[in-house]
This record gives C-alpha cells, sequence and structure tokens, in this order.
C-alpha cells in the first residue's frame, strides 16, 4: 500500500485546516483500495481536523512532539497530548527543524518517545545540496538514520517510516531524479535493517505535486509521498491522491 503523507506546515490554520480535511475526504470518496493518508495539521488545527476525519480511514500526524511527558517545557507538546486528539504519526527532524537547531541526538529523543507511547515516527532524513555536490549524500543519510535510531528496540507492534527529502529539493520546485531516489531509498533499507532488524516504508518528499507524483508512484522502491507545499492546494492534493490509485491499477 502506498502512503501519501500531507505536511500542511504554517501554511494553514484551523479554518482552512477544516476545509482541507473535508476536500480530503472527498476526493478519497469510497474508492477501493485507498492509499494511506496521513494528515499533519500545525498543532493549533489538531483538535478540528480530528473532528472531521473522525471514523474515516485518514489519519492525523504531527509535525513535531517533545520527548518528555510532561512539566515545565514551555511552548512543548507530549506524545500524550497528541493521542488524545488521536495523532497516530509525528514527523521527525524536518529539515525546517533541524534548520531551526533540532540536533540528531534530540530526534533520537523524539523517536524513543513516539516509539515508547505507542505512535509511528516518520524520521525526515536528507543532505543538503553542498553535501551532496561533495559527494557526501549518503553519508549524510547514513549518520542522520543511525543517530536518529541510536538505541531503537524495535519490537513487532513499532512502525516507522523514512522520509527522503534532500533538502535542496524541499519547497525549490526541484526533485530529485526518481533513479537518484531509487538508489538513496536501497541505502535507507539496508542502514534501518542492519541498524533495527526490521523492513521500514520509505517515503520520497521534496517539491511532489499532482504532476510529478505519478513517476515517484510507480516505483516499487517509493513506499509513498510526502507532500508539502502542494498538500494545502485541495486540488493538486486530489490529483496526488489519483495518482496513487493509477499507480496501483
Ligand atoms: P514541499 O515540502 O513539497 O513543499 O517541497 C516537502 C516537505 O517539506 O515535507
Amino acid at each position: 500500500m502506498k502512503t501519501i503523507i500531507a505536511n500542511w506546515k504554517m501554511y494553514v490554520g484551523a479554518r482552512e485546516g477544516v476545509e482541507l480535511a473535508r476536500a480530503t475526504l472527498s476526493a478519497l470518496g469510497n474508492r477501493e483500495g485507498l492509499p494511506e493518508v496521513v494528515l499533519c495539521p500545525p498543532f493549533v488545527a489538531i483538535a478540528d481536523v480530528s473532528g472531521v476525519i473522525a471514523n474515516s480511514p485518514v489519519a492525523l500526524g504531527a509535525q513535531d512532539v517533545f520527548w518528555e511527558t510532561k512539566g515545565a517545557f514551555t511552548g512543548e507538546i507530549s506524545v500524550s497530548m497528541l493521542k488524545e486528539f488521536h495523532v497516530s504519526h509525528a514527523l521527525v527532524g524536518h529539515s525546517e527543524r533541524r534548520a531551526l537547531g533540532e540536533t540528531d541526538a534530540m530526534v533520537n529523543k523524539k523517536i524513543h518517545a513516539l516509539l515508547a507511547g505507542g505512535m509511528v515516527p516518520v524520521l525526515c532524513v536528507g543532505e543538503t545540496a553542498s553535501e551532496r555536490d561533495a559527494g557526501k549524500a549518503k553519508e549524510t543519510v547514513i549518520r542522520q538514520l543511525q543517530e536518529g535510531l541510536n538505541g531503537v528496540s524495535f519490537q513487532k507492534e513499532h512502525r516507522l517510516f523514512v522520509a527522503y527529502e534532500p533538502v535542496w529539493a524541499i519547497g525549490t520546485g526541484r526533485r530529485a531524479e526518481v533513479t537518484d531516489v531509487v538508489e538513496m531509498h536501497k541505502t535507507i533499507r539496508k542502514t534501518v535493517s542492519d541498524l533495527l532488524s526490521s523492513s521500514v516504508s520509505v517515503l520520497y518528499g521534496g517539491s511532489v505535486d499532482e504532476k510529478s507524483a505519478s513517476a515517484f508512484l510507480r516505483e516499487q522502491e517509493i513506499d509513498g509521498v510526502l507532500v508539502g507545499s502542494a498538500s494545502v492546494r485541495a486540488d493538486a492534493f486530489a490529483g496526488i491522491l489519483d495518482a496513487t490509485f493509477h499507480s496501483l491499477s
């Protein structure tokens, strides 16, 4: 099954989020063989979006989480607070958070907290343009996986996504070549399997839109896509969902 994760970033608040969630439900309709769809609204929209998608196959994700369970941590949100609103997934280590100071060590604490709380981490990894130009793309991604997953003891009930998002492809309209993505996904699978003795779903993210989605989704090696700016345009997101159905048929 392919997975489509929508990262709404700081693009929409609660009012528009409710409309987008409704549009997603109507785009999915009651077709056979639905993809797994996860919507990641900003925190302030989570309660309202949770209400809209209740009793639907669409899942709810957070864009971030804090690793502590409770306490004096102004501005932070814990796993159990998210679970009150039926949030099942959380992005971790998105490059826009790494750019604001999130380290691999912080990513690692978040992954531990999510798995301990029964949530699904979506670990975002990817190289910058200069790392790619220096021939260090794989090295960077392997380091992010090793440090992000350090000490994780992966149990049968755990689930984890890795999203390969080259930093230079995010929000730029400059997508990675499908062949390069496939190659990196193989590296990610091998690294995670060595680290966790488990298989993992690997998504691609970076300027995916309704026109480019099918080129990624028809690859067996690509389990789905993580979509940013196109996910807040209802027609574009509906087009990406359509591409998923076509890639399955
Ligand atoms: P983009 O963002 O689709 O706008 O490039 C992807 C992401 O940041 O997850």
